[in-house]
């Protein structure tokens, strides 16, 4: 997502919090390396919190931080909230489940209720993108994106060997707007138009009533069922370019045949795991209810020992690191969705043909403490008003990649590339100069505008107003069937 760096404290003086106030990892910063990462350490232990309470007769050991340089942003986080934070419908949830379940839950569990519950979660009931919303997508920022993406789908389609029917896939559709512009800059390839059958992956009955109104469809986009799976529902057909388009809750509800599928800004909303390393060897961070005089209603805990998640998954991700990399390391985070994505989406293009291209920000190697929550364009804390706000994390395209290796399919990955890399061999700059050929004054800057925040690297300036670039951020990676070769542009 995109959104301002918020600038840190730079006071070094260290601040011990009770996990209640724990922020997101880069502590409001869209780092775009490790060194920019805030460094902190947390500590198991029964020390006292910020009333002075002892914590050591916690069920789990309560998370204390080394929160250095981040007593402003802490002071700011309580300091707006007298008394007790405002219980959320979905805070009031996660409390009774937690209290049923007779202990704390994960971070993967918490993050999956906050985006996707169905009466509450974040991304369910309303449209949280744009400038009035809580955060702004490249698709968004200008219809050359998805144009753009037309053109990979299209060149790869020729190599596929221009099959009369191919299921145009997007995981995670938004507003719809890429798929919009997608179908709009391709119309013009009759072949492939005529060839598309688009499904799209979308769990919010909110989201995709935007995206059949994107997409000008008769009827709004179908509910999904109740056990989360799809009733039969035919397809709906777009005004824009006649072809039929259907939506399921996952990949798997898809029909099989030959795909091309994009996911961006999908893989970072799958939950993360979070295991932190300590004298009791990888401890697993959790959501449990906060005590009674806490001014939270949840707080971050550490189980006691390795739980279950880090046996299966923490250790198949260890295996692939160096002795320096789990050194370096205090705090990994893992996606078993990612891994379980990527292994279907493989299976499917090994036997069926395609390719799939994932666009997120990440990088080519493990995504040590990075989920974030963002509301209103600002960061804030991870626990905060669950519902209220987005969670994502950063994503580990090393482990996408391996995952596709492992998963025996005839398939190879490419990448990790820049999006400043893929979009300038894709032709943005060929485009933008057509665009202002014919565009006014105003919107001539705005194009200038939206072409720097795609293709630029340059920082964000809260006080200007003016966002970071996106290009060297935000990474693709695809996925394709072996025999077809490498795609364009990863040749
Ligand atoms: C960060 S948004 C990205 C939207 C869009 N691709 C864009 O770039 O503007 C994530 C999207 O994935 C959807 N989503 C999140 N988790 C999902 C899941 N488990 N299954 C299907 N869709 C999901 C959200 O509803 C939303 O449409």
């Amino acid at each position: 997502m995109e959104h301002e760096r918020k600038g840190n404290a730079d006071s070094d003086e260290k601040v011990v919090v009770d996990n209640a106030g724990l922020g997101n990892s880069r502590g409001g910063v869209a780092a775009t390396s490790e060194e920019e990462r805030l460094s902190h350490q947390a500590h198991v232990g029964g020390e006292a919190g910020p009333s002075g309470r002892a914590l050591s007769d916690s069920p789990e050991n309560v998370i204390t931080v080394d929160r250095t340089g981040l007593q402003k942003e802490l002071e700011h986080l309580h300091g707006q909230v007298p008394g007790k934070e405002e219980e959320t419908p979905l805070a009031k949830h996660l409390k009774t489940l937690i209290k049923f379940r007779g202990g704390p839950i994960t971070l993967a569990e918490y993050m999956k209720e906050v985006l996707t519950n169905p009466s509450d979660g974040f991304y369910m009931n309303r449209d949280v993108f744009g400038t009035k919303g809580d955060f702004v997508t490249s698709p968004d920022i200008s219809q050359m994106f998805g144009e753009l993406l037309g053109i990979w789908a299209v060149v790869l389609w020729q190599q596929m060997g221009q099959p009369r029917e191919v299921n145009l896939v997007e995981l995670g559709p938004g507003r719809g707007a890429l798929m919009a512009d997608l179908m709009r800059g391709t119309a013009q390839f009759g072949a492939f138009t005529s060839a598309l059958r688009v499904h799209l992956v979308e769990v919010s009955p909110a989201l995709r009533d935007l995206q059949s109104k994107k997409l000008q469809c008769q009827e709004p986009g179908p509910r999904p069922s109740a056990s989360g799976r799809d009733t039969d529902a035919g397809p709906s057909v777009s005004g824009i370019s006649g072809v039929p388009v259907t939506w399921h809750s996952s990949l798997e509800d898809v029909p099989r045949g030959p795909m091309i599928a994009i996911g961006h800004e999908f893989l970072d909303a799958l939950p993360v795991h979070q295991f932190q390393r300590t004298e009791l060897g990888w401890c697993e961070r959790l959501v449990d209810v906060a005590p009674d005089w806490s001014q939270r209603h949840l707080r971050l805990v550490l189980s006691k020992g390795p739980t279950v998640a880090a046996k299966v998954y923490l250790k198949k991700r260890l295996e692939t690191l160096s002795i320096v990399e789990q050194k370096n390391n205090p705090v990994i985070e893992v996606c078993p969705g990612a891994v379980d994505l990527a292994k279907e989406l493989s299976k499917r293009i090994g036997e069926d043909g395609g390719g799939a291209l994932l666009i997120d920000y990440g990088d080519d190697k493990l995504a040590g403490d990075s989920l974030q929550a963002i509301k209103e364009h600002k960061f804030v804390d991870l626990l905060h008003a669950p519902g209220t706000a987005d969670l994502s994390a950063w994503v580990d395209f090393a482990a996408v990649k391996t995952a596709a290796a492992e998963s025996g399919a005839d398939v190879q990955s490419y990448g990790p590339i820049t999006q400043t890399q893929l979009l300038a061999q894709l032709g943005i700059n060929t485009r933008v100069e057509k665009l202002l050929e014919t565009a006014t004054e105003e919107e001539a800057e705005a194009l200038e505008q939206a072409y720097l925040r795609l293709v630029g690297d340059q920082p964000g300036d809260e006080k200007a107003g003016t966002p970071p670039g996106m290009g060297a951020k935000y990474k693709a990676v695809v996925i394709a069937k072996k025999a077809q070769g490498p795609p364009f542009p990863f040749t």
